[in-house]
C-alpha cells in the first residue's frame, strides 16, 4: 500500500501584529502576567477585509510551490476550521475555485484546535486507499472573530493564521500512523455558545464568543497529550528517542513543556511558535511545522510526532517520517 507523503508545507500569517503591550490598554493584564503564564510575546490578527478563505488560500499556495505542484494535481482539500467564511459552503469549496479547480471532494472539517490532525488522518486514509494521489489539507482560522475582547482569561490565548501540507501518494515513507479521539463530556469547558442551530439570531452577544474553564483545559491537555503521545509511540514500536522532532499544538508553553517531559524530550527538540503566534488553533500545527522546514530544522527523513488537543474535547496525532 502506498504512503502518503508531505512534499510541501505553506503557512500565512496576517500582516498586523499585537504585541502583550497592546492588550495592557484594553483588559487589566500585563506584559509579563501573559509570558509567564503562557509564553505568548506576540500574535497576528486578520486585517476587517480578510477571511480565512484568503489565508488558507496563501499558505496553500506556499505548500503547492515547494512541493514543485501544479494546484491541476491536486485531487482532494480538506480544510481544518472552526471559522469558516460562510455556514455554507464550506472553506474547502472556495479554497478549490480560487485555485481554479474543480470536480473532486472538498469539504471542511471542524475538531477546533485538533481540526488539523483530524484532516491529515482522513487525508491520509484516502491517500493510501487509493482515493488521493495529491491531497491539499490546510488548518486556517480567524480566532479574532470570535474572542471576547472584554474577557482578559480569553482574550490574549488566540490569533490569527494558516498553515498547509501537500500530501502526495509515495512509495517512501510517510505519514506511518494517525490516531484521532474525542470525548464529547466536556463541551462546557471550551466552548462558543452560539451556533446556527443554537441562538444564532443573538451572535455578536456574549454567546457568539469563545468562553473558557482554563485551569480544567490546561490539566485535560496535559494528560491527554501524555496518552496520545504513548499510544503513537507504541502503535509503531518507536521509542521516545527515536522522534527527532515534537511538533505540538501551539497553545500555551506550560502545556508543551509537560508534553516533551513526558516524552523526555529536550526542549530544543520541539517546534516551539506559540511565543510568535499564539494559539492559531488548528492552523498552529501546520504553521509550526512550515516554519522549522523552512529554516532548516526539520531534514527529510526526520520522524516527527504532531500532536493536538482541542474543544470538544478532540485530540489527535500523527507520526511521520517527513
Ligand atoms: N491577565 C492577568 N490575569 C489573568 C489573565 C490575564 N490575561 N487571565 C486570567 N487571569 C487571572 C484570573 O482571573 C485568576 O485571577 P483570580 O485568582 O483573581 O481569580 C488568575 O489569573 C489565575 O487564573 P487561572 O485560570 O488559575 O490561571 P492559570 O495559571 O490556569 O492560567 C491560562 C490561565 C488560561 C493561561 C491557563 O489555564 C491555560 O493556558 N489553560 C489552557 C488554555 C488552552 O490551552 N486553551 C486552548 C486549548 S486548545
Amino acid at each position: 500500500m502506498k504512503y502518503a507523503r508531505i512534499t510541501g508545507t505553506g503557512g500565512y500569517l496576517p500582516k498586523r501584529v499585537m504585541t502583550n503591550k497592546d492588550f495592557e490598554a484594553i483588559v487589566d493584564t500585563s506584559d509579563e502576567w501573559i509570558r509567564e503564564r503562557t509564553g505568548i510575546i506576540r500574535r497576528h490578527i486578520a486585517a476587517d477585509d480578510e477571511k480565512t478563505s484568503d489565508m488558507g488560500l496563501a499558505a496553500a499556495r506556499e505548500a503547492l510551490q515547494m512541493a514543485e505542484t501544479d494546484a491541476k494535481d491536486v485531487d482532494l482539500i480538506i480544510v481544518a476550521t472552526s471559522t469558516p467564511d460562510k455556514v455554507f459552503p464550506s472553506t474547502a469549496c472556495i479554497v478549490q475555485r480560487r485555485l481554479g479547480i474543480s470536480g473532486f471532494a472538498a469539504f471542511d472539517v471542524n475538531a477546533a484546535c485538533s481540526g488539523f490532525v483530524y484532516a491529515l488522518d482522513i487525508a491520509n486514509r484516502f491517500v493510501r486507499t487509493g482515493g488521493s494521489k495529491c491531497a491539499l489539507v490546510i488548518g486556517a482560522e480567524i480566532y479574532s472573530r470570535i474572542i471576547n475582547w472584554n474577557d482578559r482569561g480569553t482574550c490574549v490565548l488566540f490569533g490569527d493564521g494558516a498553515g498547509a501540507v501537500i500530501l502526495q501518494a509515495s512509495d517512501e515513507a510517510g505519514i506511518l500512523s494517525t490516531h484521532s479521539h474525542a470525548d464529547g463530556q466536556h463541551e462546557e469547558l471550551l466552548h462558543v455558545p452560539a451556533g446556527i442551530s443554537s441562538g444564532y439570531d443573538q451572535v455578536r452577544q456574549e454567546s457568539a464568543f469563545i468562553q473558557m474553564k482554563g485551569h480544567e483545559v490546561f490539566r485535560a491537555a496535559v494528560g491527554v497529550l501524555g496518552a496520545i503521545a504513548r499510544e503513537t509511540l507504541t502503535a509503531n514500536n518507536v521509542k521516545e528517542s527515536d522522534i527527532a522532532w515534537l511538533i505540538p499544538h501551539q497553545a500555551n508553553l506550560r502545556i508543551i513543556s509537560a508534553a516533551a517531559k513526558k516524552l523526555k524530550l529536550p526542549m530544543d527538540r520541539v517546534v516551539v511558535t506559540v511565543d510568535e503566534h499564539a494559539n492559531t488553533s488548528s492552523a498552529s500545527i501546520p504553521l509550526a511545522l512550515d516554519v522549522a522546514v523552512r529554516d532548516g530544522r526539520i531534514k527529510r527523513g526526520d520522524l516527527l510526532l504532531l500532536e493536538a488537543f482541542g474543544a470538544g474535547f478532540t485530540w489527535g496525532s500523527a507520526l511521520v517520517r517527513f
